[in-house]
């Protein structure tokens, strides 16, 4: 493992019932790299990204972190290594403010307990008060800090799709897990989000993503990783990817079976 190395999955499997969802996938992910994992429907890159954070355990193989060994760990010890994610379907609170959707996700990082929160002692407001302008820092950088305080129910699907990163970010992770975030996006809203995770990746934040848009994967992604029926059928840049038989066989015959 060289000293850049963020991620290294190694043979990892898992198999729901007679279905392998994800078989015998190696790769690995670099300090500061955008990494694309793109599939046919069904191919395990969910499956992947929940084995990564934890969720589901591997039926075999080898998951590193910074070095050490999350095999086994639970998803909230992930978490405090410096890995979020977020969801494929969106997971906002409706109900809450933008603002205070961000700042569930600082939630991890609070030194103050649930008792002294509840008494209102002095250094819960100054705790509180911190989380807050982190969560509007979290904002600002995803470019809705204009919209902190509207009911997150009545941002258009796109802000809410940006404000989900945003609270990714509060956790202050060194590595976020993106699963299909351009999906439901317009062109413009894409491009945006693009732009959005390009300046987050030059101040040194690292991701891997799923996703779906072939145009948004080729623009943004530094290395591609291609699963099909749980395997690894490819890697590379993507203009190696591009021109990849395998990848190109593995979609067309999705095209077929439509
Ligand atoms: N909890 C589960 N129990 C049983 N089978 C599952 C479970 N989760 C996923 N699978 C199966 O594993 C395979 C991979 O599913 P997964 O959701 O990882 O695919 P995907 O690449 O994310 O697909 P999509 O592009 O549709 O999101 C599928 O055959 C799916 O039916
Ligand atoms: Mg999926």
């Amino acid at each position: 493992m060289t000293e850049e190395t963020l991620l290294k999955v190694e043979n990892l499997s898992k198999s729901f019932g007679g279905v392998n969802a994800v078989e015998n996938v190696s790769f690995e992910v670099r300090k500061g790299e955008i990494v694309a994992v793109i599939g046919p429907n069904g191919a395990g890159k969910t499956t992947l990204f929940n084995l990564v954070t934890g969720v589901i355990p591997a039926t075999s193989g080898k998951i590193t972190f910074k070095g050490v060994s999350i095999i086994g760990k639970r998803p909230y010890q992930i978490a405090s290594l410096g890995m979020t994610r977020t969801f494929q379907n969106l997971q906002v609170f409706n109900n809450m403010t933008v603002i205070e959707n961000v700042m569930t996700g600082s939630h991890i990082r609070l030194k103050t307990g649930i008792l002294s929160s509840g008494l209102r002692l002095p250094n819960v407001y100054k705790e509180e008060k911190e989380v807050m302008q982190k969560a509007l820092q979290c904002l600002e950088q995803v470019g809705i800090a204009d919209l902190a305080f509207e009911r997150a129910e009545t941002l258009p699907y796109g802000n809410q799709r940006l404000l989900e990163i945003a609270r990714a970010v509060a956790a202050e992770p060194s590595f976020i897990l993106l699963d299909e975030p351009m999906a439901g996006l317009n062109p413009q809203e894409s491009r945006n989000l693009v732009n959005v995770l390009k300046n987050m990746r030059k101040q040194g934040m690292t991701f891997l993503f799923v996703e779906h848009d072939m145009e948004t994967v080729m623009s943004i992604a530094d290395k591609i990783v291609v699963l099909d029926y749980g395997k690894k059928i490819a890697e590379g840049t993507p203009e190696e990817i591009a021109s990849n038989p395998k990848v190109i066989a593995a979609y067309l015959g999705e095209e077929e079976a439509i």
